[in-house]
């Protein structure tokens, strides 16, 4: 185990005191090397001791300041400090024996100006061998800068909160109103006025007109209405995007109408209201007495416009973005029932006319068929292979038009007319169907019908172009309020993910259209498809029901 002993040889000479005596040096100096304000006090309140920095302070002799009374050497008093605002230090080491800090506001003359100043003291007692205090030591240190600094950085920090409270209330909502409302009413509550607003920029006209306002008359308003960029104080702030602040408005030059001299306002302040450097609008704070605004609360309506700004940019831009939702999904609908009607004319031309043309055709080969003399045996033949044609030709025909708009969907419904799809397309091709109905079949509205029987003829196309399935499911679900189907193969599957993202534009515009389809009704599409693992695609439509004479009736029912 190692050991540290010290052996008086090995010590460190304590060289200070005999230094401290060698150098002349004694209390008196000591005591006036600290920077901060030392006296000692007798039990009358009597000084007996002071250093420089005291001396300093109030440009006096030491026999001046020598039995003196402690207040009014200290703070200039003409009598003791008094509780609650100033505890008399002194007299509570007396009291308690024990050293004490307290903190004291004095007014103290700084050249010939008259400062109110914090001061920081702490007072100990001097006590004598039998532990009697017979005086006490106070030492004063101003601390008024340090305070000062401590009321900014809160100030400052509850700036900070203020604003991030601001920014996260305005961004709660995308409705322009409730943000411009919103945002004035927290500006107001943080600077503790009653009397400002908010003016907005109309693009096209490019004046400005007040869109949230309070503390403001009707008429005020209305008055400035129209301003435009350049015209007036906020006029201006809105051309140069840059904040106006003035102690009277009433006598401002560049005021342009009477009605704000009208309404009394005095100090003003205006700020610009710009997300990247465009402006758009400007939030306007008011006061009905003169006065200059403070330069934090400059600052500070500065850093809330910024935010109140993007707030507002925001609501706009969510605006638009419904607007633009709400125009597509007129569109689509157009672009549908156009689709729907074009399918209908087209099948139905090739109904009346093309497929009439063909049947024609094939009775009249047949009248000359049987007219032919028995001997013509061949051309007989060549005629019946024309007429073959002609009627497979009119099977194709037909096939096109109940794929244009099967009848059956209009006549019979949406399972009648699955079920032929299924027969003649899926079947057809060699996929094994297996179709159930669920709940009690009934008709619903030609939109949710057309829609339904859409997303499965779509479905099925690409069970068979894409599957290579064998068999395929078709379920229909009639429920209470919803009509629900299903379409499932055994087929190869596909990654869903990789179609959606494909930039491919010829690419995925079937499954597209099944999801805008089913949107438009309300309703939801479910694709899920993994490689190898076939495909299940669900679509729920929602049907309203009204009630009448006590019986539920599907307004979609026909
Ligand atoms: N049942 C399925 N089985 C396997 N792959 C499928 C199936 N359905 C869709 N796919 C895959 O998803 C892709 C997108 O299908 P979608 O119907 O959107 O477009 P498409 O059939 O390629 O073209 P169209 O716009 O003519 O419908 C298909 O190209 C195919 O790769
Ligand atoms: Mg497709």
């Amino acid at each position: 185990m190692q050991r540290i002993t010290t052996s008086p040889k090995a010590r460190r000479p304590d060289n200070r005191r005999p230094n401290l005596q060698r150098s002349g040096i004694n209390l008196q100096a000591i005591i006036d090397s600290v920077d901060d304000e030392l006296i000692v006090i007798d039990r009358d309140l009597c000084v007996t001791q002071v250093n420089e920095a005291v001396l300093k302070r109030h440009g006096i002799k030491r026999s001046e300041a020598i039995g003196q009374p402690c207040y009014r050497i200290s703070h200039g008093l003409s009598e003791p400090c008094r509780p609650p605002a100033c505890e008399c230090p002194v007299a509570v080491v007396w009291e308690s024996g024990k050293s004490v800090r307290l903190s004291h506001i004095h007014d103290y003359n700084i050249g010939d100006q008259t400062e109110k100043r914090h001061v920081d003291i702490i007072a100990s007692p001097v006590k004598d061998g039998q532990g009697n205090i017979v005086e006490v030591v106070e030492v004063m240190r101003d601390v008024t800068e340090a305070r000062r600094l401590e009321q900014q950085i809160m100030e400052t920090n509850q700036n900070l909160l203020a604003l991030n409270d601001i920014a996260s209330t305005v961004n709660q909502s995308m409705d322009l109103e409730t943000v411009l409302n919103t945002a004035l009413d927290k500006v107001l509550e943080l600077l503790k006025g009653n009397t400002g607003g908010i003016l907005l920029l109309d693009k096209k006209s490019q004046t400005l007109s007040y869109r949230a306002y309070r503390g403001l008359s009707e008429e005020f308003v209305e008055g400035v209405a129209g301003l435009k960029l350049g015209e007036g104080i906020a006029g201006r702030v809105a051309q140069l995007g840059k904040p106006i602040y003035v102690d009277d408005i009433s006598k401002d030059p560049r005021l342009t109408r009477e009605v704000v001299i009208k309404e009394g306002l005095r100090a003003f302040a205006s700020v610009p209201l710009q997300s990247k450097k465009k402006v758009l609008g400007v939030m306007n704070i008011a006061s009905h007495t003169a006065g200059p605004f403070g330069h934090p609360d400059i600052q500070l309506l500065i850093s809330v416009a910024n935010q109140v700004a993007i707030a507002i940019e925001n609501a706009e831009l969510y605006n638009e973005v419904q607007r633009k939702e709400e125009m597509r999904g007129e569109l689509l609908r157009q672009i549908i029932s156009t689709q729907e009607d074009e399918r209908k004319r087209i099948a139905r031309g090739l109904h009346d006319e093309t497929s009439q043309a063909l049947t024609g055709l094939a009775v009249n080969l047949q009248v000359v068929m049987d007219a032919l003399p028995l001997d013509v045996d061949q051309v007989k033949v060549k005629l019946r292979r024309i007429q073959n044609m002609a009627i497979n030709t009119l099977d194709e025909i037909h096939r096109v038009i109940y794929e244009l708009r099967p009848s059956l969907l209009d006549d019979l419904g949406l399972v009648a007319a699955v079920n032929w799809h299924a027969e003649n397309y899926l079947e057809a091709a060699g996929v094994k169907v297996h179709l159930e109905t669920i709940g009690v079949e009934r008709r619903l509205s030609a939109e949710v019908e057309t829609a339904l029987f859409r997303i499965i003829q779509e479905a099925s196309t690409n069970i068979v172009r894409h599957a290579g399935a064998n068999s395929a499911s078709i379920t229909i679900d009639f429920k209470h309020a919803s009509v629900a189907i299903c379409i499932k193969d055994n087929g190869k599957g596909f990654d869903l993910d990789k179609v959606m993202r494909s930039k491919d534009k010829g690419y995925g515009l079937g499954l597209l259209g099944m999801k805008e389809r089913v949107e438009f009704l309300n309703g939801s599409l479910s694709i899920q498809s993994r490689p190898t693992c076939g495909t299940e695609i669900a679509a729920e439509i929602p049907i309203e029901w009204e009630i009448t004479d006590g019986q539920d009736k599907s307004v979609d029912s026909r």
